[in-house]
């Protein structure tokens, strides 16, 4: 509430199919800019506000970063799978009963967007939490805090590709569908959840350059091509590498099997959308697992439509070191 008033004095973009009051009830339709990036208003921009005022974080934190529908959840299933292998092995893991966002809490949206604050306190350590914040809206304290990074991003036409399908599919209720070419243009503007894209790319990327021994940088198409040697990477950076023992017996294989997209989403939690703690989503678990597919852009995007969003993304990285 605290946030409201100054959320309301921030620029403003309605996605243009939307901008008709018949439409006010629609999702994702309205974004106001903050600190150069771009959010909803509703409990997005108010649990940011409130993380950059009120979180604190550990040294022994590990925070999973992303932009949106670049594997967030795999991700988060594969760091939590890992990190506690021990305590939950093989049928005792949480993941086979909640939905990884049930299992690793966003900052902005389960934590400080809900009031839910004192869960930070209590817990395990390492904590293991998630953010679409950019790190440019990072306090300094927390780069500074000792804390772990994890980075995951993924080709923008992918990434695009996917919010627009995710968008549509948490729409279902109201059965409407936005235009391709209205999601683009809003898209290439820099506008969507912890946009412009390429912007968050490019301060994780420079943060993971400064300081790789607190931010990892990966990309989904890896992840995709090697888990096996991405998860080794990650589990030695979370501090907990996979021993020779374990590597023989098989507890990676088993971890990479527990996680694919195939096994995620044939789960009963992630198929019929039961919601199995108190975080309440306004849209079923199963919005999470589309395709998991690289390169299915390809099917939607114009050559023209790719070539500008390539560009776009290009413009920004050019001399980075980093591509897509
Ligand atoms: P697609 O829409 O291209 O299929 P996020 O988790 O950040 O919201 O990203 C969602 C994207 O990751 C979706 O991409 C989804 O299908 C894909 N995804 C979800 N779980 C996955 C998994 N276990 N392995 C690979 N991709 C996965």
């Amino acid at each position: 509430k605290k946030y409201d008033q100054f959320i309301l004095t921030l620029p403003e973009y309605t996605i243009k199919h939307a901008r008709s009051s018949a439409m006010q009830d629609l999702k994702y339709r309205q974004y106001r800019q903050y600190q150069s990036f771009w959010f909803t208003p509703d409990r997005m921009l108010p649990g940011i506000m409130a993380a950059q005022d009120h979180f604190i974080p550990r040294a022994s934190d590990i925070l999973i970063c992303t932009p949106v529908k670049v594997g967030t959840t795999w991700l988060k299933a594969l760091a939590f799978a890992t990190l506690n292998r021990n305590d939950q092995p093989g049928k005792q893991s949480l993941l086979l009963s909640h939905n990884p966002h049930h299992c690793v809490l966003n900052l902005e949206f389960n934590l400080y967007g809900s009031n839910r604050m004192t869960d930070l306190t209590v817990g395990t350590s390492p904590r293991l939490l998630s953010t679409h914040i950019p790190c440019q809206l990072f306090p300094t304290s927390w780069l500074s805090s000792g804390c772990k990074f994890v980075y995951l991003c993924r080709n923008p036409k992918d990434t695009f590709i996917s919010y627009w399908h995710f968008v549509n599919k948490i729409m279902k209720d109201v059965n409407y569908k936005v235009p391709l070419g209205d999601a683009f243009d809003a898209f290439l503007k820099g506008v969507h959840l912890a946009g412009p894209l390429w912007d968050h790319v490019f301060g994780f990327w420079n943060a993971s350059l400064v300081n790789p021994d607190k931010v990892l940088f990966m990309k989904y198409e890896e992840l995709k091509s090697d888990t096996a040697v991405h998860l080794k990477k990650l589990a030695e950076f979370m501090g907990c590498p996979f021993t020779e023992e374990e590597e023989r017996d098989g507890v990676l294989e088993k971890i990479l099997d527990m996680c694919s997209f195939e096994s995620l989403r044939n789960l009963k939690v992630n198929n019929n959308g039961t919601a199995t703690t108190d975080i309440s989503l306004k849209f079923g678990n199963d919005a999470y697992f589309r395709k998991g597919e690289v390169g299915d852009w390809v099917n939607f995007l114009t050559p023209e439509m790719a070539e500008r969003l390539d560009q776009a993304m290009q413009q920004k990285l050019n001399g980075s070191g980093l591509s897509f």
